[in-house]
């Protein structure tokens, strides 16, 4: 079997984990789901969440992976032998395929408004205009499918090369450029008339918009945004080394991850409502929005050029991550080359992509359950499996892993001393898994 590669420098680490939590999640997913659930009350919630459930989990995904130093699924094996809970590992497999399926459709508009930026072809429009190009640009059907195709073989390219060299050479200049021209729009957008209503929008929460359907999606996005619950993870757990405080490691990302992600927000709204888009546009509301914010800023010819070509690197450090967790489960499993598990992920995941791009041609027959194949992936991973996933793995650190095994990891063999240990063990054992049940049941009508 081939050798484990593993992250070699500290900041090495945080640039990989950070590039799969910093991606489309941040800035596509998290404004327009805001949009859709009432702004600031939705971002409440949200933040809540990732503080008292998401960044628990996250320790724990780590600590399965590094006491298992293997893909998911082996990793479950190890730490928990002859059980059934490597099923956690395959359901995380699963939606790792059903995640890459719209996510590298999203991340091929980015490559398509790359290139309209590119050749200044937003200039001078409204947003109408912008949204009627988006809508004939997706109606097309071939001009999404080569640029979904386009990006699936660079993603897989990328894990080609490896997980030091492929992933971290590039998080460690991209992730912070992106920070830097979102805080420009952000002051930018201090100019806007849509300034105040936009701020209002996010920051002052209307609570009676609060329901258990806002919430789950909170706890869905707040997953995506993480990296949650589909073992990407529990899959980098395995290549970190036993002196990394993980809970500190935990603790850095998600503040970096939910700032970002309140950061875009923030850049986004003002342009909004200065434009009369509606919050509620749905997936299109960032790419209808932004190219209109370009137009009017000074250099944003350049600015817009830059911003699309950061947010496909966002999305590629991201999928790259979804990628690796098929592939290391492929090749440890099956004992199959590297090459060779990252050939069948792609050629399934060009598929399943292509049909979701296809899908959200206008009265198009790629329906499920009255979505389109695309909103239905967006929806099922984020709303359903990845907090299945995240549930199962806190049911099974919490409850059956041996104490020992979690506390060694945390604490790295005793070279930490972890406070927050039994408040951590608290929110694992009793809090993330009672929250998330009664999501799920409220959702399913059962209370
Ligand atoms: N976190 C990424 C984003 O915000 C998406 C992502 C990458 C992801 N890998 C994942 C989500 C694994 C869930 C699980 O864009």
């Amino acid at each position: 079997m081939e050798k484990r590669g593993g992250f070699k420098s500290k900041f090495g680490l945080i640039a990989a984990v950070g590039g799969s939590v910093v991606g489309l999640g941040n800035i596509w997913r998290f404004p327009y789901l805001a949009g859709e659930n009432g702004g600031a009350a939705f971002i409440l919630v949200y933040v809540i969440i990732c503080f008292l459930i998401s960044v628990p989990i996250m320790i724990s995904e780590f600590s399965i992976g590094r006491a298992g130093q293997s893909n998911v699924v082996n990793s479950f094996r190890k730490v928990a032998p002859k059980t059934k809970w490597e099923l956690v590992g395959l359901l995380g497999v699963v939606a790792s395929f059903v995640m890459l399926s719209f996510y590298c459709v999203v991340a091929g508009w980015s490559l398509e408004f790359l290139k309209t930026s590119f050749m200044n072809g937003f200039a001078g429009q409204g947003s109408e205009e912008i949204k009627e190009g988006l809508t004939s640009f997706v109606n097309s059907g071939w001009r999404p499918l080569m640029w979904t195709g386009i990006f699936i073989v660079a993603t897989c390219g990328v894990v080609f090369l490896g997980i030091e060299k492929g992933i971290e050479r590039y998080s460690k200049i991209m992730m912070p450029m992106i920070v830097l021209i979102l805080l420009g729009m952000f002051f930018y957008s201090f100019t806007m008339d849509g300034f105040k209503e936009g701020v209002s929008f996010l920051l002052s929460p209307d609570f009676s918009k609060i329901t258990p359907k806002v919430i789950l999606q909170a706890l869905g996005q707040s997953f995506f945004s993480l990296s949650l619950g589909m073992g990407a993870m529990i899959t980098y757990g395995s290549y970190i080394k036993k002196e990394t405080d993980l809970s500190k490691l935990a603790s850095t990302i998600s503040l970096t991850d939910m700032c970002v992600a309140i950061l875009s927000g923030l850049a986004i709204f003002p342009a909004v409502f200065s434009m009369g888009i509606s919050p509620t546009s749905g997936p299109d509301l960032v790419f209808i929005t932004l190219p209109g914010v370009f137009n009017q800023m000074p250099g944003g010819y350049f600015i817009s050029i830059i911003f699309f070509f950061l947010l496909f690197m966002a999305a590629i450090t991201s999928s790259v991550s979804m990628v690796e967790v098929v592939t290391s489960y492929l090749r440890e499993e099956f004992k199959i080359k590297r090459f060779w598990g990252i050939l069948i992920t792609g050629v399934v995941v060009l598929f399943t992509g292509s049909l979701s791009a296809l899908s959200q041609i206008e009265g198009s027959s790629l329906t499920l359950f009255g979505m389109n194949y695309f909103d239905f992936f967006d929806m099922i991973s984020g709303t359903y499996l990845l907090p299945l996933g995240g549930l199962l793995t806190v049911i099974f650190v919490g409850w059956f892993l041996k104490p020992e095994i979690f506390r060694n990891e945390v604490t790295s063999f005793g070279m930490y001393k972890v406070r927050l240990l039994p408040v951590v063990r608290f929110l694992i054992k009793f809090v993330s898994p009672v929250v998330i049940t009664l999501l799920f049941l409220s959702l399913l009508g059962i209370i």
